[in-house]
């Protein structure tokens, strides 16, 4: 994160200096310090701004749109900045309109964080990023600023790692990578990371982990962090799928391998999580499981129509090897289970294309029996623009998983139901635990927007967990 200095004033000396004023949408139009502000110029429309220079400095005056949405103001200020860097050079004064609460504040100076996040990781000519502290001055009459800043400031680190883990190629983002953010957490108070390697984990029998490993040159991480603070409330177990690229296996992809280095963005967003979990000093516990591997295609690599056996002890028939995210989730899911017994369990997992087709980058999927946390989730959702839309697990869906010759198979063979005949395969293994989601992210975490020419990270699972979290308090 770029080197940033916030104090909050209370006094405000409005006409010096460089400010960032954010306006409600307003038909009469708006007036400022006695000045009117052409409307058919700016009426603080959503995604609007209006720019004006005196001897003072610079009024930016930012449109918030007809309603106070905490991820709309985000996107406001985070689009602000990304689009107009050279505005802002050192720094700028932000005014807090009367009507915010907190958490609008706090979404504001998310996305200020957020807009430093670059993508040119290999450009000869990068972005210039000043050297010089950025200085924001919040006027503000709102108490608990200080608070509040830190409380930005974690979220959108957080976010920033998922968001860096997630666009960095395969080459570098890979299993090792993954697992040494994994041990820089332990950085923190309450944290302890376990990291098991392809060895150990063929003594302890993460079979169906390995079968995924198995063509790639890669060295796969089976990893887990515990984040175990002494006034734990509860404990939530989290599991992430982490396949660094997916080629599909043998079943190899014959479109969107390129977007593929994506396929770890459920693993990135656990460990953003725990990220999060510790640098908050959260009162949860909250252990998390992220089986990390590559897969390829090779000689030793997985075939159609093995059948490989599973750390549960059930043997699955592998009808395609391009549904490889649910066996290492399975194995993953075993291991939260038979080590940790978490009160609830979450996965997070970009499993499939048939969410991508249902729903776009609009929301992901939510799969569980527990209508509690469906009901959460959904409204955390809603609160901040991270949304979740619920799935049925029906029994009708039984048959999907049915084998000839194993327990299981790991693809339906149908062309429909996709996403649900994923979620029945890890409910499978979930030995009716009656608090466990499961939420496809393939749609929501690798997205075409406007901070980018291409497809990118969005981040998404931190701040939905943030705001459940905080909404169960
Ligand atoms: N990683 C993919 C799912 C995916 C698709 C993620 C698009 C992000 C964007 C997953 O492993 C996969 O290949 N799923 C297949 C399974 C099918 C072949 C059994 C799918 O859903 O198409
Ligand atoms: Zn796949
Ligand atoms: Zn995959």
């Amino acid at each position: 994160m770029k080197n940033y200095q916030i104090f909050v004033i209370k006094d405000k000396n409005t006409l010096q200096g460089d400010w960032i004023i954010p306006e409600m949408e307003n038909e009469d139009g708006i007036n400022y310090l006695g000045q009117d502000i052409p409307k058919e110029v700016f009426i603080g429309k959503k995604g609007t701004h209006f720019l004006q220079t005196s001897e003072h400095g610079k009024w930016v005056f930012l449109g918030i749109g007809t309603t106070l949405k905490c991820n709309e103001i985000t996107l406001a200020f985070r689009s602000l900045l990304h689009q107009n860097k050279a505005w802002f050079t050192n720094g700028f004064h932000l005014l807090v309109p009367k009507n915010w609460m907190e958490e609008h504040l706090e979404a504001a100076l998310v996305g200020i964080f957020l807009a430093s996040y670059q993508l040119d990781f290999y450009k000869k000519k990068k972005d210039v990023v000043s050297e010089n502290t950025f200085v924001i001055q919040i006027a503000t009459d709102l108490n608990n600023s200080e608070k509040l800043i830190l409380k930005a400031k974690h979220l959108a680190q957080a976010q920033m790692s998922v968001m860096r883990m997630v666009d960095l190629p395969a080459s570098e983002a890979t299993p090792t990578y993954l697992a040494n953010f994994a041990v820089s957490l332990t950085q923190h108070p309450n944290i302890t990371t376990k990291i098991i390697d392809k060895e150990e984990a063929k003594s302890i029998g993460l079979h169906a982990f390995l079968s995924v490993c198995q063509g790639s040159e890669e060295a796969p991480k089976f990893i887990v962090v515990d984040y175990h603070p002494s006034n734990a409330k509860k404990h939530i177990g989290l599991v992430g799928k982490a396949i660094t690229f997916d080629t599909g296996g043998y079943n190899i992809k014959t479109q969107g391998m390129y977007y593929m280095k994506c396929d770890m963005a459920g693993g990135a967003a656990v460990l953003g999580i725990m990220e999060w979990a510790a640098l908050q000093q959260l009162s949860y516990r909250i252990t998390a499981v992220v089986p990390a591997c590559d897969s390829m295609v090779d000689q030793k690599a997985y075939k159609p129509s093995d059948v490989i056996s599973s750390y549960a002890g059930h043997s699955i028939e592998i009808t395609d090897t391009d549904a490889e995210g649910r066996l290492i989730l399975a194995d993953g899911i075993t291991y939260l289970l038979r080590h940790f017994q978490p009160e609830i369990m979450i996965d997070f997992a970009t499993l499939t294309g048939s969410t991508v087709a249902t729903f776009g980058s609009v929301c992901a999927a939510l799969f569980t029996n527990n209508e509690s946390l469906q009901q959460q989730l959904f409204t955390a959702g809603q609160h901040v623009g991270e949304k979740v839309w619920p799935m049925p697990l029906w029994n009708d869906f039984d048959s999907h998983l049915e084998s000839d010759v194993a327990d299981v198979k790991n693809y339906s063979q149908k062309p429909f139901g996709g996403a649900i005949s994923a979620a029945k395969f890890l409910e499978y293994f979930t030995e009716n635990h009656p608090s466990w989601v499961h939420i496809d992210i393939a749609g929501v975490a690798f997205v075409d927007d406007a901070f980018a020419k291409g497809k990118h990270a969005s981040g998404y699972g931190v701040t939905l967990v943030k705001q459940w979290l905080q909404e169960l308090e």
